[in-house]
């Protein structure tokens, strides 16, 4: 973080209110997601702005498999097509895409379009955007636990070598500091699976806007809120 200026190094977005928005305007859900592209936009200039390292996205759960098939089909494609379609100005914006997640459920041509544009844009120094696709917590960390295990029956670690460290490094967020603010916007105040390990020390910030109204302004008003907040870390002052 830096202390003088109080901006968060990394902010963490659980998109929420598509659903509700569009049904406020008696569209369907896909419109909602199809309207939540333009605060993502939005974000983005606003992190930049800021002086914003990193910023995660929450784009879509392991559980959001079980929506209806057209939800689902859209979405993706939706996500497919922001990726491409955003590629340039985010080359322009020096923004370096990343992604979180189980890769395996997704289609390859999800997959070839998310590593077409991660490499595309790796030279991106400003902000570094990690899109949390086919992602929940509890896949990451159970994920992670295989991979020690397997470290462990191998022989090359012991487990009385694991650390807090040990574990950080097999999560998919390895290389990422954890997040320093989370927003959830719709009112809703809770973390669905989101960064469980990561967020141990974040403040939390819960917005009434639906994600399709959000906008530069109120990702401002995060970043100022966050300014207020006193970070002790278990620590006293
Ligand atoms: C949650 O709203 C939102 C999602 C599951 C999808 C978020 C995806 C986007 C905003 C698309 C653009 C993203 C990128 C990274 C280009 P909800 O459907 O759960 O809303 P509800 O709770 O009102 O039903």
């Amino acid at each position: 973080m830096n202390t003088e200026k109080r901006i968060p190094r990394h902010v963490a977005i659980i998109m929420d209110g598509n659903g509700r928005w569009a049904s406020l305007r008696s569209k369907e859900r896909y419109e909602g997601h199809a309207a939540g592209v333009e605060p993502v936009r939005a974000s983005l200039r606003a992190a930049v702005r800021q002086g914003v390292e990193f910023l995660t996205l929450y784009a879509f759960s392991t559980e959001n498999w079980g929506r209806p098939a057209k939800e689902v089909d859209t979405l993706m494609e939706l996500l497919c097509e922001s990726v491409v379609n955003e590629t340039p100005e985010l080359q322009r914006q020096g923004v370096r895409i990343r992604t979180i997640g189980e890769r395996n459920r997704l289609s390859e041509r999800v997959r070839e379009h998310l590593a077409q544009a991660e490499a595309l844009t790796a030279g991106g120094k400003r902000l570094t955007v990690i899109v949390a696709l086919n992602y929940s917590s509890r896949d990451e960390i159970t994920r992670a636990m295989r991979r020690i295990a397997g470290r462990v029956a191998a022989g090359t670690l012991t487990p009385e070598q694991i650390t807090e460290q040990t574990i950080a490094g097999a999560l998919d967020t390895a290389e990422f500091p954890d997040p320093d603010l989370i927003i959830r916007t719709s009112g809703e105040c809770r973390l669905s699976n989101f960064l469980l390990w990561q967020a141990s020390y974040a403040e939390f910030y819960f917005p009434e806007v639906l994600w399709p109204d959000f906008t530069e302004e109120d990702f401002d008003r995060a970043i100022e809120e966050y300014a207020r907040r006193d970070r002790r870390f278990g620590l006293v002052k």
